[in-house]
C-alpha cells in the first residue's frame, strides 16, 4: 500500500472520505499522515479520532517564507515515509520546487469540472455563468493552479433554483466518491501522463484470459 498524506486546511470532509476508503485493507493507499497548515483545522481531530499521526505546519508562522514553510512540510513528510500526497481542502498555493519534487506522485480535488472555474468561488461563478452542468475535479497537480492533467471527474446537472450552498451541497457529495477513487488509480499504478493529459491503464487480465 502506498504511504499516502493528505494536506488540509479546513473541515476535512474530503479526508473523512479518504480514511474511510482507506480503512479497507485492499485499498492500495493507506494514510501515514494528516499534515495542516493552520492548527485549527477541524479535519485534524477528525484524523487523530480515527487514529491517524496528524501534524501541522503554520504557514503564519513562515510569512512570506514559502521555500521555508515547504521544507518544515517535507520534514514531517519525510518522517512519515510519505510517498503520495492528497491535497484535500488546502489553500496555500506550492512554489514550483515543491511541485516539482512531488511531480507525478500529488494530486488535488477542485469543486469545478476544470479547466472552467479555476481558483476560488466556483459554485457562485458557475451560477452566474449559467451553466447547466456543474462538478468536481481530481487533478495531478502542476505548477500552474488547478491546471495538472485530469484523473478523474464527477458532473450533476444545475437545477433552476440551486443557490451556491445547494448546488455546493450537491457537488461535495460527489467529490466524496470521486477523491477516493482517483486515489486508489494513483495509488494501483494506473495513471500514466502522455503530454498534457493522463491516461488511465486497465488492470491486464490475468494470463491465458482475453477480455
Ligand atoms: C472542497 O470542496 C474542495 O474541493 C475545495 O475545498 C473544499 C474543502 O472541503 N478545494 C479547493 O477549492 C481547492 N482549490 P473539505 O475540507 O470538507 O474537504
Amino acid at each position: 500500500r502506498r504511504r499516502t498524506a493528505i494536506l488540509i486546511s479546513g473541515r476535512g470532509s474530503n479526508m473523512a472520505a479518504l480514511l474511510a476508503a482507506a480503512a479497507d485493507p485492499a485499498y492500495p493507499a493507506e494514510i501515514a499522515l494528516v499534515l495542516a497548515n493552520k492548527p485549527a483545522a477541524g479535519g485534524l481531530a477528525r484524523a487523530a479520532e480515527a487514529g491517524i499521526p496528524t501534524a501541522v505546519v503554520e504557514s503564519r508562522a513562515f510569512g512570506r517564507d514559502r521555500a521555508g514553510f515547504e521544507m518544515a512540510m517535507e520534514a514531517e513528510l519525510a518522517k512519515h515515509g510519505v510517498e503520495l500526497i492528497a491535497l484535500a481542502g488546502f489553500m496555500r498555493v506550492l512554489t514550483e520546487g515543491f511541485v516539482g519534487r512531488w511531480a507525478g506522485r500529488m494530486i488535488n480535488i477542485h469543486p469545478s469540472l476544470l479547466p472552467a472555474f479555476p481558483g476560488v468561488d466556483t459554485h457562485a461563478r458557475a451560477l452566474a455563468a449559467g451553466v447547466r452542468f456543474h462538478g468536481c475535479t481530481v487533478h495531478l497537480v502542476t505548477p500552474g493552479v488547478d491546471e495538472g492533467p485530469i484523473i478523474a471527474q464527477a458532473a450533476i446537472p444545475v437545477l433552476a433554483d440551486d443557490t451556491e450552498d445547494s448546488l455546493g451541497a450537491r457537488v461535495l457529495e460527489q467529490e466524496h466518491a470521486l477523491y477516493p477513487a482517483a486515489l486508489a488509480l494513483v495509488a494501483g499504478g494506473r495513471v500514466r501522463v502522455e503530454g498534457d493529459r493522463a491516461v488511465i491503464e486497465r488492470p491486464a487480465p490475468p494470463s491465458g484470459v482475453a477480455l
